[in-house]
């Protein structure tokens, strides 16, 4: 029996495995309250084994739904007929709490055991959660949310972001109703009551500060009432919902089913055994446990996840085929594993950067492709992909319709995107290095981005690299919440940390390498925005443009919102520091151009560029003459 009996935050005995969407008050339509589409024009799905659990682990076999809200669907051109869609849910640390063992909830990290602090301090205390609901559509679409807290529904009460999408909304009884466009780049969008705002205040304007909280007395850093010396440092949804709507997917993101494995719901074992090249994860829920992941057979090329599957796990590929592939709709979670689960270790909280578990990781062939398309990843215990090979001149990602959500923990980066990459159409919730610019022509655009507290949006540093042809366009930054700046890894919308090796020196450049042509255009930062850049830099830059940057507001956190450029000096080449601008057009290293702080500009002809003024632009004196802020 997985039935078990918990109280809500209503203080409503809810039983697992017994949908709680029956009968919305007020409700409408007569229809079965998990009933679904699967029309040409809308596809929704739903599992019968959704959880209500705010608290703990849930069932192996459940998925945890959302305690808040609940979705349906319906097109623009039938009114009448709405469509359930599940809504997910995940809560910081999946119910785990910090813990040093998989599945064994009393390892509590006590400063000895578990390696790293995993960076979640207040959230489970104030109930910060993430929902999410996935749909497909080949129409305008109509969401229809509603709350289980009886909070206001009304459009004035509700704000969605990126906020410049505009969709219309309207009340409809209990429910409000938003209408989505078609488009074919899908939409992927936070719903925001503003009766649900969390404003993460810090303890205050020192480098170690911490977030404060004033609603558990009994929960971390707890503070009856805040000081003023106590900032605001970023403002989200207690209760987060996203919305995906993706267009239908193409053949090519399609394998041909007929000759696939098909994985048995369930306890999943044995696909290192098996010898077809397609795995199949159909509507349904699938499990690992925490101390282990699924090792693909040396066969297996292309792992698909239907509309509805969901599994707890993580993928490693073993196959060398230069074509490799994930797709489907649905969701692989990490939410049985521990922080940084060391899969060298028995899946133990012990950081390493190479055996920690990847969500999604291959040992992989020179010239390999892989392809993902579709997939929701949720709560990665550690950076979300990396894959290993002996010459990443050669392997290079095809991203798109990809959504990262529940990345509460604090190392959690983005995919690599290896030279040549091309990223599209992706949400990120993210901990760390959101968008990771290392290698060479790489094309990253429409982005948004949700921001937790460590790395910057944009990552370029860590190593001395030769980079060419980068371009990160259409990014909208929906939320950050910054506690403080700190030096050799800075917080920011574009920088680069120090050295990985020894990252307090600032003699470890490499003079012979080159940062060129690398671009970062139109930009729009919402809320409470980290500082343009922050810049320790390991070659020589010689051109770096910024083109069409909004951000709402600077960060009042520890200069946080204050940009930075150091001077960094090659210690083998005679303490030689690094050059700006030396190998571009007229020397202009760096270009800021269209850059405003709410609704000013910032130039050097309007003389508000400077740490003190709106631009917050510190920039080291030595390389004065080599940038420009136009
Ligand atoms: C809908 O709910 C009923 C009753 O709980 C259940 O038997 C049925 O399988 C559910 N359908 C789906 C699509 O989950
Ligand atoms: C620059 O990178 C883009 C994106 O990968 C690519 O399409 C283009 O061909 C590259 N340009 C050069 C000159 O290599």
């Amino acid at each position: 029996m997985h039935v078990t009996a918990f109280t809500n935050a209503l203080g409503l005995i809810l039983m697992a495995g017994n949908v709680p969407a029956q009968g919305h008050p007020g409700m409408r339509l007569k229809r079965a309250s998990n009933q679904t589409a699967d029309l040409s024009e809308l596809k929704t799905w739903w599992h019968s084994t959704g959880e209500i659990n705010t608290q703990t682990p849930v069932q192996n076999a459940n998925v945890r739904q959302s305690h808040m809200y609940s979705v349906q669907i319906g097109t623009a051109s039938d009114d009448t007929s709405f469509y359930d869609s599940f809504v997910y849910e995940t809560i910081p640390r999946n119910g785990n709490g910090n813990i040093f063992c998989p599945d064994d909830l009393s390892s509590v990290c006590d400063g000895r055991k578990c390696s790293e602090d995993d960076q979640i301090s207040i959230e489970p205390d104030i109930g910060a959660d993430m929902a999410w609901t996935q749909y497909l559509a080949s129409t305008t679409t109509i969401v229809r949310i509603t709350r289980s807290d009886d909070g206001s529904v009304d459009p004035s009460n509700v704000v969605i972001r990126p906020s410049n999408l505009q969709f219309d909304m309207q009340l409809d009884g209990d429910a409000v109703l938003i209408t989505v466009p078609y488009n074919e780049d899908g939409h992927r969008f936070s719903v925001e009551f503003q009766d649900n705002l969390w404003e993460y205040h810090t303890s205050g304007p020192e480098s170690n500060a911490h977030y404060v909280q004033n609603k558990d007395p009994n929960g971390a850093n707890y503070v009856s009432s805040y000081e003023d010396t106590m900032p605001i440092v970023g403002v989200e949804p207690t209760n987060a919902l996203m919305i995906f709507m993706s267009p239908f997917p193409s053949s090519k993101y399609i394998p041909d089913l007929s000759t696939a494995y098909n994985v048995p719901s369930g306890l999943v074992t044995g696909l290192d055994q098996v010898t077809q090249s397609v795995v199949h994860f159909g509507p349904g829920v699938y499990w690992l446990t925490g101390s282990a992941h699924a090792i693909l057979s040396s066969s297996v090329t292309w792992v698909y996840l239907a509309p509805g599957a969901y599994v707890k796990g993580a993928i490693q590929y073993e196959s060398q085929s230069l074509d490799l592939r994930a797709t489907g709709f649905g969701v692989l979670s990490g939410e049985q594993y521990v922080y940084q689960a060391n899969t060298a270790e028995g899946y133990k909280n012990i950081k390493s950067d190479d055996t920690s578990l990847k969500m999604w990781r291959g040992h992989s062939a020179v010239g390999t492709k892989w392809i993902i398309h579709g997939v929701t990843t949720n709560a990665p215990p550690f950076n979300s992909m990396d894959f290993y090979g002996s010459d990443f001149g050669s392997f290079t990602v095809d991203a798109s319709d990809y959504k990262q959500v529940g990345a509460f923990f604090g190392q959690t980066d983005g995919i690599q995107m290896y030279p040549g990459s091309h990223a599209q159409n992706i949400f990120y919730h993210v901990g760390d290095d959101a968008i990771k610019t290392y290698y060479s022509n790489v094309l990253c655009e429409k982005m948004v981005v949700w921001k937790t507290n460590n790395g910057p949006i944009v990552q370029f540093g860590w190593y001395q690299r030769d980079t060419k042809n980068v371009t990160v366009d259409a990014v909208d930054v929906i939320h950050t919440r910054y506690v403080s700046q700190q030096v050799p890894w800075p917080r920011a919308l574009v920088a680069s940390a120090a050295s990985y090796e020894s990252e307090t020196s600032t003699s470890v450049a490499d003079i012979t390498k080159h940062l060129s042509n690398y671009k970062i255009t139109n930009w729009r930062c919402e809320g409470i925005c980290p500082a343009l850049l922050g810049i320790n830099p390991l070659q020589n830059i010689d051109g770096m443009m910024f083109f069409n940057i909004w951000v709402e507001k600077l960060s009042p956190a520890s200069e946080v919102g204050t940009s930075t450029f150091r001077v960094f000096t090659d210690s083998n080449n005679g303490d030689q520091p690094i050059t700006l601008g030396d190998n571009s057009p007229d020397n202009l290293g760096l270009i800021v151009e269209d850059f405003y702080v709410g609704s000013e500009k910032v130039s050097f002809e309007a003389g508000n560029w400077d740490s003190t003024s709106l631009g917050r632009l510190n920039i080291d004196g030595h390389y004065s003459g080599r940038w420009t802020v136009r």
